[in-house]
This record gives structure tokens, C-alpha cells and sequence, in this order.
């Protein structure tokens, strides 16, 4: 979609947005899949609640994009634009055992740099790709632990209400690759509270969460993560591997032959290759287990 009207794109240099034409979606997603639209770069957040506010009372549909990393985004020209958050600099802050982070922090590096000034409780994170905004939406875990454990306040643009709100971390659930944030809300910042661990301590934590993702993970390769959430009590990656479908593709998507539940782009693969494949494995996954497996991935297609 592309922004015509001259009055929004006379509007947003005052609101320090950047407007960044017919952007390829495939670029900024780490499945490397999606079509193109306007791109809207923000960065002030005061100045969110006055754009919103423009392109609803214009018509214009839009979406928030954070990392791409847990993304796939339909293929050829897009019905909406895409607004993302740039990141400021510093973009955390630290203060005793709390960490204010800007949502467009990249994760790893954000884990990183709270390591080296003593602060651990987030080594399992190590390795996965995407902003800390992200991983705040999702309740991103792994290794036995997850990002909402040490979130005390969230700054968050609330559609419904249109305007910035401080929550506090008793105001949010935090279950399972889900939270209570309403899908319209934008992550903008967070605070977090980070037990002290010597730095060579942390570095030990990371160094073994990082081999377990190399051993069993395809890194190297476009993928989005696990693309199923686990049913209760049970593993989407070892019912898809033991159905014998690892390597089972719909043109360039196929199945990872190192991680059953990760689906990755080979090459080219078009958003309608990497559909078809979710579901002729959901449905096959259906038919011999009797489970309805959910997606974890995003999915941007309408
Ligand atoms: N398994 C297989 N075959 C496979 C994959 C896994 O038999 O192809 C078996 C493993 O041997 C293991 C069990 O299934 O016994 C669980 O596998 P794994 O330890 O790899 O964990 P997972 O449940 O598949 C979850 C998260 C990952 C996270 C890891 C590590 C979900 C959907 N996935 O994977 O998160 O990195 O644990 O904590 O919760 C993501 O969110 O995108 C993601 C990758």
C-alpha cells in the first residue's frame, strides 16, 4: 500500500517519522518472505498517539512490525502499511538491578550488555533473534525460563484508548508465548528487574543455552523459529519428526531436517509455498495424533 494522500506525508516530518517507500517485507523478516508497502520509522513516541490518530481519521490500515523474526507476511503488494519503532541511543539503561530498555532494542544484544555489568536471569534468551518489544508481546522463553518474569512496568501505546500507558508487571499476564496485551497495543518500552550474578557466571549460562540451539536448531538457515506452539504435555517438534516429515517441502519451504518444528526458506519460497506447507503438516499432525497444533508464528496474510 502506498501512502498518497499529501497531507499525511506533509505531517510526518514534524512528527519525526520517516517514510520509507514500497519496502520489501522479505528484507526485514528473518523468513526472508513477504511483499511489499509503505514503511513508517518513528522515532519519537511522544509522537505516536498524534499519528495514529492521523492515519485512522485518513483510513490508512497499518500494522506494527518489530524484529520480522517470529513473522510471515503474505506475499505481493500489502492492503496495510507498516510502522516501526527506531531505536534510540542508549537504548538501555541501567540502574541498580532494573534495566530500562527501549522496545526496539535488539534482544540479544540487550542480554548481552546487562551480562557484562553483572545483571543475568536471561541467558536462556541468548540466540533468539528480534527486539526486545517482540519478545515482550509473545512472553518469549526458553531453557526454563521467560522474559515476563522480570518485567515491572511496560510502556505501552494502547489503541483502544488511544495514549501511552505505564503499566505496572502485576497488571499483565504472562503465560505461555501469550500475554494480555491486546493485539493493537504497541510495545514502547520496558523496565526490568535483573538478579546480580557475576558476569563470568552468566557468560557460563549463555555459553551452554547457546550450544543447545546449535545442536538442535537449524541457525544458520531463514527460519522464523518454531512455527507450532507445544500442546499441553507434549512436543510439536518430535510428533512432526516422528510422523517422518522432516525435509517434506511446498516449493523452497521445507521442513527443517535438524529441528521438525522450525519450517525454513530455502530459497525462494513465496508465503503461499510456506502456507500450504503449515497446513498439510497441521493436518497430518490432525490426523495422527488427534491435535489441533496453534501457530506460534505471526501470520500476516490478510
Ligand atoms: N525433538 C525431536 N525431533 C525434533 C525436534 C525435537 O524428537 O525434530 C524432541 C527433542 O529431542 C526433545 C523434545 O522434542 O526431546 C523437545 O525439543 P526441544 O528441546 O528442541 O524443545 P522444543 O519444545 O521443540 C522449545 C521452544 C523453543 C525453545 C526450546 C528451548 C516452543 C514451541 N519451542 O522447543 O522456542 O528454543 O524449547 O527451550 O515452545 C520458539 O519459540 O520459536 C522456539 C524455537
Amino acid at each position: 500500500m502506498r501512502i498518497e494522500d499529501p497531507k499525511i506525508v506533509a505531517a510526518l516530518p514534524e512528527l519525526s517519522v520517516e517514510l520509507r517507500r514500497a519496502s520489501s517485507l522479505a528484507e526485514l523478516t528473518s523468513l526472508a518472505i513477504g511483499g511489499t508497502t509503505d514503511l513508517l520509522r518513528i522515532r519519537d513516541h511522544e509522537s505516536i498517539p498524534g499519528l495514529l490518530s492521523l492515519l485512522d481519521y485518513h483510513g490508512v490500515p497499518h500494522r506494527f512490525l518489530g524484529g520480522g523474526s517470529n513473522l510471515l507476511v503474505g506475499d505481493g503488494e500489502l492492503l496495510w502499511i507498516v510502522l516501526q519503532l527506531a531505536s534510540p541511543d542508549p537504548d538501555v539503561v541501567l540502574e541498580g538491578n532494573f534495566a530500562q530498555v527501549d522496545a526496539a532494542a535488539d534482544l540479544g544484544r540487550m542480554v548481552t550488555y546487562c551480562a557484562k555489568h553483572d545483571l543475568g536471569g536471561m541467558e536462556g534468551l541468548i540466540g533468539v533473534p528480534g527486539t526486545v518489544g517482540g519478545a515482550l508481546r509473545m512472553n518469549a522463553g526458553a531453557y526454563g525460563m521467560q522474559i515476563g518474569s522480570y518485567v515491572r512496568e511496560v510502556k505501552v501505546y494502547r489503541a483502544a484508548a488511544r495514549r501511552i500507558e505505564i503499566l505496572r508487571g502485576e497488571q499483565i499476564s504472562f503465560e505461555y508465548r501469550h500475554t494480555s496485551f491486546a493485539p493493537d497495543d504497541m510495545m514502547l518500552a520496558v523496565k526490568l528487574e535483573l538478579p546480580s550474578k557475576p558476569y563470568k557466571e552468566i557468560l557460563q549460562g549463555i555459553r551452554i543455552c547457546n550450544e543447545k540451539r546449535r545442536s538442535s536448531q537449524p541457525l544458520g538457515q531463514k527460519s522464523a523459529g518454531c512455527i507450532f506452539k507445544n500442546p499441553p504435555g507434549a512436543s510439536a517438534g518430535r510428533m512432526i519428526d516422528e510422523l517422518g516429515l522432516k525435509g517434506l517441502s511446498v516449493g523452497d519451504a521445507r521442513v527443517s531436517d535438524r529441528h521438525a518444528n522450525f519450517f525454513v526458506n530455502a530459497g525462494k519460497a513465496s508465503a503461499k509455498d510456506m502456507l500450504a506447507l503449515i497446513s498439510n503438516v497441521r493436518e497430518r499432525v490432525r490426523s495422527a495424533f488427534s491435535v489441533e497444533l496453534e501457530h506460534e508464528v505471526v501470520i500476516w496474510n490478510a
